[in-house]
């Protein structure tokens, strides 16, 4: 378990852990009935003292949040989710319906020398350059579009050349059909406000994208996780659950998917908008991968198959182009995307026009060439990575290749600490992704995910060799 214990401030870590534990409780993120860490966990998980937690954990039990016992450990008391709590300040007691994004909220990149939590490419590699051009030209020839408002549904010259842009990746619509969204978060944000409420069910691949599990639960969704397999998200599972529990979203991530890398086979890509057809329910496509590929095209996107419009497919270009653009094209249909334009319209008003025409011009003209020019740098690296990984990765550490996307994704030995790895990790400056925060609910994880394409290459070579070694020491210290 992690809670961002913050040195140096005038409230105490005792106090710090309680509160932070109190409104997870109260929020329902940690369920009633289930079991706290050990102190001795938790203290080594936080380098903090024995004596903090134990302070931290006997102020809990005084309010009602917890139930002690020798021997047996800590429970969350079976009435405390909902109770307000009276001792807290009243901002930590106010409540909030995103308890869970604020599990891990201390990253910066910024701040780390080797941040190989973040899912980006280095800026080095992306076009800034050209679309920063294109951007001052633009403020200076064409400052009335910064005195506008945009089109709702995005920009109509985009929206062509996004059109092309999917027609060539086997969708095929009119520009009509097409939204631009502020990234593919908003998209994601725009599809649960719209159909998703307290209790409805969102099924969607274990483990998944964090930002997008934060967005669902925070509309009160029930989030059922599917196991996957080496072809992605286990639709035989999936559809036994479905008899159960009637899906009103499935969300996925079909292609190198974050943080798995697997990719859904096309004969699942086929059955799952036959699921989603004979359950009348909407598949929520997000990708934001598929052109970043190391040796093979991935199969087609869902909605290349998609007749009856069960799918929202969600194309981002941060991350081939520029995350600060903030630009991603989501493809719906009918009453479906009217009802969604019409949420963009409640939300911002429109994505800004300058971005949005500030990236047009590249990606009519130099998207493909540069993307395949890119997808050579990215494969370079991952074996770079990969190679140091089978020379200095410890025993008992393993990971499969991806075929494509950012991420590296590494299952520890059974032993380790992920919490306490992290506080290591810190110290030396390095972050990484704990899978835990890849789990709808408050689940245990074995895996960390890192990023390889976020730093320059020698830099990231050299982080990557000390967080093995790092991982190393911290696994001998063990003795297991
Ligand atoms: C699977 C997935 N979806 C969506 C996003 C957010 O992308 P965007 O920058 O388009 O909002 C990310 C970012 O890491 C991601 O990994």
């Amino acid at each position: 378990m992690h809670i961002d214990i913050l040195r140096g401030t005038a409230v105490a870590l005792p106090q710090q852990i309680s509160d932070t534990l109190a409104q997870r409780i109260t929020s329902g993120l940690l369920a009633p009935g289930s079991r706290l860490p050990s102190v001795r966990t938790l203290a080594a998980s936080l380098a903090v003292s024995q004596m903090t937690v134990s302070k931290a954990y006997a102020e809990l039990e005084k309010r009602g949040h917890i139930v002690c016992s020798q021997g047996r450990g800590c429970f969350v008391a079976e009435s405390a989710k909902g109770q307000p709590d009276g001792s807290a300040s009243w901002q930590a007691g106010y409540d909030d319906y995103l308890p869970r994004a604020q599990l891990w909220r201390n990253f910066d990149s910024l701040k780390v020398k080797y941040p190989f939590h973040l899912a980006a490419i280095h800026h080095e590699l992306l076009p800034l350059a050209e679309i920063g051009r294109t951007m001052s030209r633009l403020v200076t020839e064409q400052p009335e579009l910064m005195g506008t408002y945009g089109n709702f549904q995005g920009d109509q010259e985009l929206r062509e050349v996004m059109r092309t842009h999917l027609q060539a990746r086997g969708i095929t619509l009119p520009s009509t059909e097409l939204m631009i969204t502020s990234g593919t978060q908003q998209g994601i944000d725009l599809v649960a406000r719209t159909f998703v409420g307290p209790g409805d069910t969102v099924y969607m691949e274990a483990p998944s994208y964090t930002g997008a599990i934060d967005v669902f639960a925070g509309r009160g969704a029930e989030i059922i996780p599917v196991p996957t397999d080496r072809e992605g998200m286990r639709l035989d599972v999936l559809t036994r659950l479905c008899d159960r529990r009637k899906p009103k979203l499935i969300y996925t991530i079909p292609t190198f998917q974050n943080p798995s890398g697997v990719t859904l086979s096309m004969a699942r890509r086929q059955r799952l908008l036959e699921l989603a057809r004979s359950y009348g329910c909407l598949i929520v496509e997000d990708d934001p991968f598929s052109d970043l590929y190391f040796r093979h095209s991935p199969p087609p996107p869902i909605k290349s198959l998609d007749r009856d419009g069960h799918v929202v497919y969600i194309k981002s270009f941060s991350k081939v182009i520029a995350p600060g653009c903030r630009i991603a094209c989501v493809a719906g249909s009918g009453d479906i995307l009217s009802r969604l334009i019409a949420a963009k319209s409640a939300s911002d008003l429109g994505s800004p026009l300058l971005t949005q025409r500030a990236v047009l011009p590249f990606i009519a003209r130099k998207y493909d060439v540069y993307a395949a020019g890119l997808r050579t740098a990215l494969r370079g690296r991952m074996e770079q990575a990969a190679q140091l990984l089978k020379q200095y990765a410890p025993p008992g550490v393993s990971w499969s290749l991806p075929e494509g996307g950012l991420n590296l994704w590494l299952k520890l030995p059974p032993c380790a600490n992920i919490g306490k790895l992290h506080t290591l990790a810190e110290a030396e400056s390095i972050s990484f992704l704990p899978g835990e925060v890849c789990h709808a609910g408050d689940q245990e994880s074995r895996h960390i995910r890192l990023c390889y394409s976020q730093m320059e290459e020698a830099e990231m070579l050299q982080g990557l060799r000390r967080f093995m070694e790092l991982l190393d020491s911290y696994l001998r210290s063990l003795q297991c």
